[in-house]
C-alpha cells in the first residue's frame, strides 16, 4: 500500500483548480442508466471511486468511451446484465445508487448489500423502504438485495431520517415512475440538486431539488440526446485545501469552485480569523502568518455544517489558540482520526459524539494510518503542521476521494511525497 510522507512547516501559498465533485459524479454516472441514448458527463475527478464505478457500469455491458480530459460517453444500449457483485460494491458503498435506475428502467436488480464501513454501519433501510413503498418487490438474501418491478409507482414518501444517497436512489427511481412521487424530509445537498438538474437535461420532471420537499413526475423515457452535462465543483475538496491554507498560515487561491455552496463552513474558517474573498467561481482564503482561532461545531445535513468537513476541523483545531468543541450528529463512528492524531501530540479528549480540542502550538510528526476517507485528509493536514516527517499508510482511503493530493498540496508549497510500499 503506498504512503504519503510530509514534511511539516511550509505556509501554503498558491493557486489550484478545484476538480468535479465526487458525490455529485456518483450519482449521475448512475443517473445515466435511465438514458435510452448515449449522453456525455464532463469534469469527471479523476478518482478511485469513479474508476470503480466505470467497472460496475462496464461488467453491465454498458458501453463506456472516455477522453483524455475524462469525459465519458455513456451507451446503456449494450446492457446485458443488471447486477453489482460484492467484490466491486465492498469497495464503494455508493455502487447501491445502480439500483433505483435499474429498478425505474429494466425493472430488475440483483445489488449487493453495501457493508458498513469504517465510519458507521450505513444501513440502507431507507432506501429499500422507498423502493417497496413504490411498488418494488424486494428480498434480501445471501447478502444481496433482489428487487423487481414491473412498473413503478409514484407515491408519497416520507424518509426517517435525512439520507443523501436515499433521497438519490428514490429520485432516480420516480424519475420514470407512473405517476407523481413526493420526497418529504429529503437531502437538500448540493449534489442532489445536481442530479436532480442531470435527469431534468433529459427530459425528466423533477421539482423542489434542494429543498426537503421533492416532486418527481414520472416520465414514460429518459433521453440524453448527446447532452454534454458538467458536474459541479466538489465543495469538500475545496473546504479541504482552504482549511489546509489556514492551519498553515498561508493564503490560497481556489478557482473552479461554488463558494455558494459552503457558506457554514466559510463561516467558521471567519470565525478561526481567516480573511476570505470570494467571486462565483473563486475563493481566496489569507491567515496573514497568522494561527487559527478555536472553532466550535456541530454536523448536520445541509446546509448546516457537513460531517465530511468535520475531520478536517478536529486537526486545525488541534493546533488553534483557544479550546474548541465539535460535535458529530450524522455518523456514529467518525473519530477514528482522533487516536491517531492524539499520537501526533494533538490535545483531544472524546466524551460520545463530541469532541472538545485543546489547541496546542504544534504538533510532532509520528506514523500514522488512515482510516476512512476524510480521516486520512485531517492526517495529511496534520502533517503539514507538524515538525518532522509524518508517514500516513493506507492511504488508499484518500485515492478514493482526492484527485492528485499530493500533487495538489505541492503545487501550495507543500514538502509531500508518496512512496509505493
Ligand atoms: C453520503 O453518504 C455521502 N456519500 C457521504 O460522503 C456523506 O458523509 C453523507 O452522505 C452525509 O452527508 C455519497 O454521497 C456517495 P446518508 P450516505 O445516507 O448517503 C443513516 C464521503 O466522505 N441512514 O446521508 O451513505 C446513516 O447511517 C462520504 O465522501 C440510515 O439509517 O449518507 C447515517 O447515519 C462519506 N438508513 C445517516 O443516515 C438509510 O437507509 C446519513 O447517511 C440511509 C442512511
Amino acid at each position: 500500500m503506498d504512503k504519503l510522507i510530509i514534511t511539516g512547516g511550509n505556509p501554503l501559498h498558491g493557486e489550484l483548480r478545484i476538480s468535479g465533485a465526487k458525490n455529485a459524479a456518483l450519482p449521475i454516472l448512475a443517473a445515466a442508466l435511465l438514458s435510452e441514448t448515449p449522453i456525455v458527463i464532463g469534469n469527471v475527478p479523476h478518482l478511485q471511486d469513479i474508476t470503480t464505478t466505470m467497472e460496475l457500469l462496464g461488467r453491465m455491458g454498458v458501453h463506456l468511451v472516455v477522453d483524455e480530459k475524462l469525459n465519458i460517453e455513456i451507451d446503456t444500449g449494450t446492457i446485458t446484465n443488471f447486477f453489482a457483485p460484492y467484490e466491486l460494491v465492498r469497495t464503494m458503498r455508493a455502487s447501491i445508487l445502480v439500483l433505483g435506475p435499474l429498478l425505474s428502467r429494466f425493472g430488475k436488480a440483483e445489488v449487493s448489500l453495501p457493508g458498513g464501513c469504517a465510519i458507521g454501519s450505513r444501513p440502507v433501510n431507507l432506501h429499500l423502504q422507498g423502493l417497496a413503498a413504490m411498488g418494488a418487490d424486494i428480498h434480501v438474501r445471501n447478502g444481496y438485495i433482489h428487487a423487481e418491478a414491473k412498473r413503478l409507482r409514484g407515491c408519497r414518501i416520507v424518509l426517517d431520517m435525512v439520507t443523501v444517497t436515499g433521497t438519490e436512489n428514490l429520485v432516480m427511481a420516480a424519475a420514470l415512475a407512473d405517476g407523481t412521487t413526493l420526497i418529504e424530509n429529503a437531502a437538500r445537498e448540493p449534489e442532489v440538486v445536481d442530479l436532480a438538474n442531470f435527469l431534468n437535461a433529459m427530459g425528466a420532471k423533477i421539482h423542489g431539488a434542494g429543498t426537503d420537499i421533492i416532486e418527481i413526475e414520472g416520465v414514460t423515457a429518459l433521453s440524453g440526446q448527446g447532452a454534454h452535462y458538467s458536474i459541479l465543483p466538489d465543495r469538500i475538496e475545496t473546504g479541504t485545501y482552504l482549511v489546509a491554507a489556514a492551519m498553515t498560515g498561508g493564503k490560497v487561491r481556489l478557482k473552479n469552485t461554488r463558494p455558494d455552496l459552503l457558506d457554514a463552513v466559510l463561516f467558521k474558517l471567519k470565525e478561526a480569523g481567516a480573511d476570505i474573498t470570494t467571486t462565483d467561481s473563486t475563493i481566496e482564503l489569507d491567515m496573514h502568518g497568522r494561527r487559527p482561532l478555536s472553532v466550535s461545531l456541530r454536523t448536520a445535513p445541509y446546509p448546516a455544517f457537513p460531517t465530511d468537513m468535520q475531520a478536517q476541523f478536529t486537526a486545525m483545531n488541534s493546533v488553534a489558540d483557544g479550546v474548541g468543541v465539535i460535535t458529530e450528529t450524522v455518523f456514529e463512528n467518525r473519530f477514528m482520526h482522533v487516536q491517531e492524531m492524539q499520537r501526533m501530540g494533538a490535545d483531544i479528549a472524546l466524551e460520545s459524539n463530541t469532541a472538545i480540542i485543546r489547541g496546542r502550538q504544534g504538533l510532532t510528526a509520528a506514523p500514522v494510518m488512515a482510516t476512512d476517507l476524510r480521516a486520512s485528509a485531517s492526517l495529511v493536514l496534520a502533517g503539514l503542521v507538524a515538525e518532522g516527517q509524518t508517514v500516513v499508510d493506507r492511504i488508499y482511503h484518500i485515492d478514493r476521494g482526492y484527485e492528485c493530493i499530493e500533487e495538489k498540496l505541492s503545487q501550495l508549497g507543500a514538502e509531500i511525497r508518496r512512496v509505493p510500499h
